[in-house]
């Protein structure tokens, strides 16, 4: 399971525009609300925008009984 944490490299703000819509549609690309960066669901790299180069933090998870769990240590 794929899971980053909520910031954009380019200036840490969060990058959703609306609570839990964070891609754009053709559903393969994470995009950021504030000035447009686009990110790789399958990597985090980030492949346009001002942060081009950069990538979003990963987070380790695991998908258990539906619930997603991540280690304490992730500072979440
Ligand atoms: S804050 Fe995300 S692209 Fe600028």
């Amino acid at each position: 399971m794929l899971v980053y944490v909520n910031s954009c490299p380019h200036l840490g703000l969060p990058l959703e525009p609306l609570p839990d819509r964070f891609l754009d549609r053709s559903g393969t690309a994470v995009v950021c609300s504030t000035h447009g960066a686009r990110f790789r669901v399958a990597d985090g790299f980030c492949v346009s925008g001002p942060c081009t180069g950069d990538s979003l933090e990963r987070v380790p998870a695991e998908l258990r009984d539906g619930v997603i769990l991540v280690p304490e240590t992730a500072g979440l």
